[in-house]
């Protein structure tokens, strides 16, 4: 079996005195693309903030690569591999889209390598190269997705965390970023996908979970779970 790169057990995190995630685990494994859906307020980021070391957790572990990431910095985590999308995209609006790529490579010294990717992340999104000496704000909510996504990219992910890509994009756009986070895994990117949007979520992975509430309340195969009235009914709008 591929070997786990993602490990949560028992993950515990609070705000002050609530508690958002009240002791979850799941795993990714390397090549597979793993989806966690659930509704709003779920604790979807809460989990992903304390996988990427940007927030502190209180209880249990989260081990990447085999190896506790408590007490260690996101920078330090990226420079191994753990990137993340953040929901809102984050890309920087004053900035060009290259500049913004270029951010996304800024912790690594190998210049011909860099290059490379710049150009495998123009071949995978070619509105970014059309548009590469715009000033990222100039964009659209589709395209920002798309930037955060190259730039994301440009730090060569071992595990690569998406917050939402679709949030707040026209039905095109979201079929267009569907297909972009397809992409990326085809390409063997290992991908760790949050979404509200259960279906098309759950269509493109190999495994899903359900949160609620801040626990894991379902788990399994996308595409058992795709087709179990309980998740049709739940989550599904069926
Ligand atoms: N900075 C914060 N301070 C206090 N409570 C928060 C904060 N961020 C999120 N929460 C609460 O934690 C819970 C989980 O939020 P969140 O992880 O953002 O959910 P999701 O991403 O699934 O929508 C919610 O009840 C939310 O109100
Ligand atoms: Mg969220």
């Amino acid at each position: 079996m591929a070997q786990t790169l993602l490990k949560v057990s028992g993950l515990k995190v609070a705000y002050g005195g609530i508690q958002a995630v009240k002791g979850i685990d799941f795993e990714v494994r390397e090549g597979e693309l793993v989806s966690l859906i659930g509704s709003n307020g779920a604790g979807k980021t809460t989990t992903m903030k304390a996988i990427t070391g940007t927030l502190p957790y209180g209880g249990g572990d989260i081990e990447f690569l085999g190896k506790s990431i408590k007490g260690r910095g996101a920078w330090d985590l990226v420079g191994e591999g753990l990137v993340m999308v953040p929901e809102g995209r984050g890309v920087f609006t004053r900035m060009t889209i290259t500049e913004n790529l270029q951010i996304g490579a800024y912790i690594r010294k190998d210049k011909a390598e860099i290059a490379k990717d710049m150009d495998r992340v123009f071949a995978t999104f070619p509105r970014l190269k059309e548009r590469a000496m715009q000033l990222a704000g100039t964009m659209s909510g589709g395209e920002q997705q798309m930037l955060a996504m190259g730039r994301a990219l440009m730090a060569r992910p071992k595990v690569l965390l998406l917050d939402e890509p679709s949030m707040g994009l026209s039905p095109i756009m979201v079929d267009k970023i569907f297909e972009v986070v397809k992409q990326v895994y085809d390409q063997g990117v290992t991908v760790l996908l949050v979404e509200q949007n259960a279906s098309r979520a759950l269509g493109l992975a190999d495994r899903g979970y359900v949160m609620e509430s801040g626990l894991i309340t379902m788990s399994g195969d996308a595409k058992v779970m795709l087709s179990d009235p309980k998740v049709r009914a739940a989550y599904l709008g069926e």
